[in-house]
C-alpha cells in the first residue's frame, strides 16, 4: 500500500473514531423486523448495530451453552469419582432413597447418615467421622454407598476399601518388587477426602495388622479428614479392639458412633415380604438426633 492510498483511508477513520459515536439508521431483521439500529458511522455503514433481539438470543445461547459444558464437566468428574470409589458392584446403585427403615432405630441410622453425607463439608473441615457397628446384613455398607453417593456428588473424593483390601495394599509395599513405597500407599489413603474401612474384623489383631490401621486412621486425624469405619461387630467388641481413644478420634468433633442393632434386613425381608418399606424421612437439620 503506498502512502497516497494510506492517506485516502485517514478521513473516513478519524471520521469514526473522533465525530460519529452514537449514529442511527433504519434497518430491518430478517428474523425481529424493523429497528433503530445504533452505532458507529463507518463512511457510509453504520457499524456495531445488530438486531438487539438477535444480540440477547446470540447471549443466551453462548451462556446455556457455557452452562451445559459446565454440567457435562461436573458430571464428568462425579463419575469418575464414583468409579475411583472403588465400591462393590453389588452397593454401586445402593443410595438413601433405596435404603428402607425397618424399624426407628433404622430411621435414626440412616438420618444421621444422611446428615454426615450432607454436611460433609463440615466434617472435612472438623474430621468428625463416623462408626457403624451391627450385625451382618443391617445395611452398613447400603449406607456407606449411600454417602459415597451423595458426598462424590459434592465433588469430593471417596475411597471404599475393606480392612483386608487396606492391609494387603500396605503389605504388598513391603516385598523387594513392589510398584508403590509403603509411604506412597499410605499418603494416598490418608490423602483422601472420605476414607471407608469397611469389614474391621477381630482376625485382623495381629501387632502388624492393628499398627496399619491404626497408623491409617490416625494419620487422618491429624490431617482433620473424616474416616467411616465398619464393623460386623457390636460396639464393646469394637471398643475392645481399637481401644477408647481410637474410637474416640474417629468420631471426635460431630461424629457418631451408630449401632444397627436390628435384624438382618434380608432374613426380615425373607419372612415378611410386604413390611412397610417407607422411604427415610427428609432430614431435618434442626432436630437431628443426639448422638
Ligand atoms: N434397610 C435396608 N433397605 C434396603 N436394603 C437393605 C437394607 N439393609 C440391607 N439391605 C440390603 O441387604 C443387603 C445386605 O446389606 P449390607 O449393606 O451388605 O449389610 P451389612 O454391610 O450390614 O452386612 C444389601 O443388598 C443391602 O442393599
Ligand atoms: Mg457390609
Ligand atoms: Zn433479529
Amino acid at each position: 500500500m503506498s502512502h497516497s492510498q494510506i492517506d485516502s483511508h485517514l478521513p473516513q477513520r478519524a471520521d469514526t473514531l473522533l465525530g460519529a459515536a452514537g449514529a442511527t439508521e433504519e434497518r430491518v431483521c430478517p428474523k425481529h423486523g424493523p429497528y433503530q439500529a445504533a452505532g458507529y458511522r463507518f463512511g457510509e455503514r453504520v457499524l456495531g448495530a445488530e438486531c438487539p433481539h438477535c444480540r440477547t438470543a446470540q447471549q443466551q445461547a453462548t451462556a446455556a451453552a457455557t452452562a451445559g459444558r459446565d454440567a457435562e464437566r461436573r458430571r464428568e468428574r462425579v463419575a469418575a469419582l464414583r468409579e475411583h470409589a472403588g465400591l462393590p458392584l453389588r452397593f454401586r446403585e445402593r443410595h438413601f432413597g433405596n435404603y428402607q427403615t425397618p424399624c426407628p432405630e433404622a430411621v435414626k441410622v440412616a438420618r444421621v447418615a444422611c446428615a454426615f453425607a450432607e454436611r460433609f463439608e463440615d466434617h472435612l473441615g472438623a474430621g468428625s467421622g463416623l462408626v457403624f457397628c451391627g450385625r451382618p446384613g443391617t445395611g452398613k455398607t447400603h449406607l456407606a454407598a449411600a454417602i459415597t453417593r451423595v458426598v462424590t456428588a459434592g465433588g469430593r473424593a471417596v475411597r471404599y476399601l475393606t480392612v483386608a483390601a487396606a492391609l494387603r495394599a500396605v503389605k504388598d509395599t513391603w516385598g523387594p518388587s513392589a510398584g508403590q513405597t509403603t509411604h506412597q500407599v499410605l499418603k494416598t489413603l490418608r490423602a483422601v477426602d472420605l476414607l471407608i474401612l469397611d469389614e474391621v474384623d477381630l482376625q485382623y489383631s495381629s501387632s502388624a495388622d492393628k499398627l496399619i490401621l491404626l497408623e491409617i486412621i490416625n494419620g487422618r486425624y491429624e490431617d482433620m479428614r473424616p474416616t467411616l469405619l465398619i464393623a460386623n461387630l457390636t460396639y464393646e467388641e469394637m471398643e475392645g479392639y481399637l481401644g477408647e481413644r481410637v474410637l474416640g478420634r474417629l468420631t471426635e468433633g460431630n461424629g457418631a458412633v451408630l449401632a444397627f442393632g436390628w435384624d438382618s434386613y434380608r432374613r426380615q425381608v425373607h419372612l415378611d415380604p410386604h413390611l412397610p418399606l417407607a422411604d427415610v424421612p427428609p432430614v431435618d437439620w434442626t432436630q437431628r438426633p443426639s448422638l
